[in-house]
């Protein structure tokens, strides 16, 4: 199977998973990238399930508009039921890195207000120590300097993504030669630096539903 049938097959799976569970008033929040490019356009089949969704991208908010979803501010909802999105990569733990799509802020702001969080990825993102793929993070423009040194004490290799500016008007360091043996203590610490956003650790709140496409099939781990 080539891996955008993969991705194709844990989108899927991710519908199945929450079409039995979706409330008339429920919203649910939509990821960014090539695997939830495939949930919002199956997702389009549930129209009229739920209330409506928030987006944690420009991309997807425009994505989901063009097939008629409603997209809420996240200030104008109550909460949200079911959050389904992709990742860089995922680890035994459901802790993730994501961010290779410069949308980690809004990610896990929603991720935040998600009573559940399903990951759909492919079998390539499945790794037993997170840190292969460049970590990134998102700093405030003025502070690219500062932020790129405090890294380097951190042990990390910082690369500014050239051309990119995220949705929130800030820059991407790419941080490469991090292993990430404590994800939770890393997300901190890199939170901790003057100058940084967010950064695409998910630890703190990890996935609680991975839903890994292999090719022997869908794999569930919670
Ligand atoms: C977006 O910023 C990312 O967090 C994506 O969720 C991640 O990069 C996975 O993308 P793909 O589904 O395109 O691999």
């Amino acid at each position: 199977m080539t891996q955008d049938e993969l991705k194709r097959a844990t989108a899927r799976a991710a519908i199945d998973y929450i079409a039995p569970k979706l409330e008339a008033d429920g919203i649910v929040g939509v990821g960014t990238g090539s695997t939830a490019n495939f949930f919002i356009d199956m997702l389009a089949e549930l129209k009229g399930r739920f209330d409506g969704t928030v987006a944690s991208s420009e991309a997807s908010a425009q994505r989901l508009k063009a097939h008629g979803i409603p997209v809420y501010d996240l200030n104008a909802v109550d909460g949200i039921q079911v959050y389904v999105d992709g990742a860089d990569e995922a680890n035994a733990a459901l802790e993730l890195v994501k961010g290779g799509g410069a949308a980690l802020t809004r990610e896990k702001i929603v991720a935040a207000c998600s009573d559940e969080f399903v990951c759909i990825a492919d079998e390539s993102k499945w790794v037993p120590v997170l840190g292969g793929f460049p970590l990134p993070v998102e700093v405030i423009p003025m502070a690219r300097s500062l932020v790129a040194r405090e890294i380097v004490k951190l042990g990390g290799d910082p690369v500014y993504r050239q051309g990119v500016t995220t949705d929130n008007g800030n820059i991407i360091l790419d941080v490469h030669n991090l292993l990430i043996r404590e994800p939770k203590t890393l997300e901190r610490a890199l939170n901790n630096i003057t100058g940084v956003v967010t950064n695409g650790i998910f630890a703190q709140r990890p996935a609680d539903i991975l839903l890994l496409g292999t090719a022997t099939g869908v794999k569930t781990f919670t």
